[in-house]
């Protein structure tokens, strides 16, 4: 099954309007002369409106880091699925740190996605076990739990309508990435099979799993070099121009 790698840059807390634009401005022509590898930027919200304009018909997506599940209300502070919609393709959904900092449960996970998915929208669930799990050799049970939880009652009609990103929380800002090889065995004999389960081997087959947690120039072609790991989420190593290209680069 052929998959287009995505590279997706979670620019998290990071950036005003101005130096996010910036910032865009020099990773354009890099992402622009890539060849059958996706990207994407996610900045903070404040950032998505002039965002769109400037990556509007460049072929870079666009993507929100997160969204509340209510079409409209009183919600100070949320921002609702269509309000997203507006500017955005992708949206990252359960982020380990919106699960850890701001209490979000597996069912406030599901609704967000479910809520992105009406939206039209293609969301990015993270997934991802603590290290006193990892510990454990809980890591394919947790994983199996929060892919069923965030996506019980969801039907999709195509694979590219979602996308899974595999983050082991004790990777992330950390700087020690997992292994490429443990990752791919991850996906393949946990993540990939829960989700043919779910949507069958078809829909499983074609959709996108990223890795996510310390990814870096210098890492990441061993992790595309593993044939489940279709692409990375890069965090701190998506704030600047040529570490992000060069994971892109990569990728290709
Ligand atoms: P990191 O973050 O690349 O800084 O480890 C990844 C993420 O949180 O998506």
């Amino acid at each position: 099954m052929q998959r287009t790698p995505l590279v997706a840059g979670n620019w998290k807390m990071h950036k005003t309007v101005a130096e996010g634009l910036q910032l865009a401005k020099a990773m354009l022509p890099g992402l622009q002369a890539l060849d059958g590898v996706e990207s994407l930027i996610c900045p903070p919200a404040t950032a998505l409106m002039p965002m769109s304009a400037l990556l509007d018909g460049s072929g870079v997506a666009l993507g929100a880091q997160n969204l509340h599940w209510e079409a409209e209300g009183a919600f100070t502070g949320e921002l609702a699925p269509q309000m997203i919609a507006e500017f955005c393709s992708y949206v990252i959904i359960g982020h380990s740190e919106r699960r850890a900092i701001f209490g979000e449960s597996d069912q406030a996970v599901q609704r967000k996605l479910a809520a992105a998915l009406d939206a039209g929208l293609a969301p990015i669930l993270c997934v991802g076990e603590s290290l006193q799990e990892n510990e454990a050799g809980r890591a394919a049970e947790v994983l199996t739990s929060q892919l069923r939880a965030a996506l019980s009652g969801v039907t999709l009609n195509k694979p590219g309508a979602l996308v899974v990103a595999y983050e082991p929380i004790w990777a992330i800002g950390t700087g020690k990435a997992a292994t490429p090889e443990d990752t791919n065995t991850l996906l393949r004999n946990v993540v990939r099979p829960t989700l043919a389960g779910l949507f069958g081997d078809e829909i499983a087959g074609g959709m996108r799993v990223l890795y996510g947690g310390s990814v870096k120039p210098d890492n990441a072609a061993a992790f595309f070099q593993q044939d489940e790991i279709d692409g990375a989420l890069v965090g701190g190593a998506s704030l600047t121009a040529p570490s992000f290209v060069g994971i892109a680069q990569a990728a290709q």
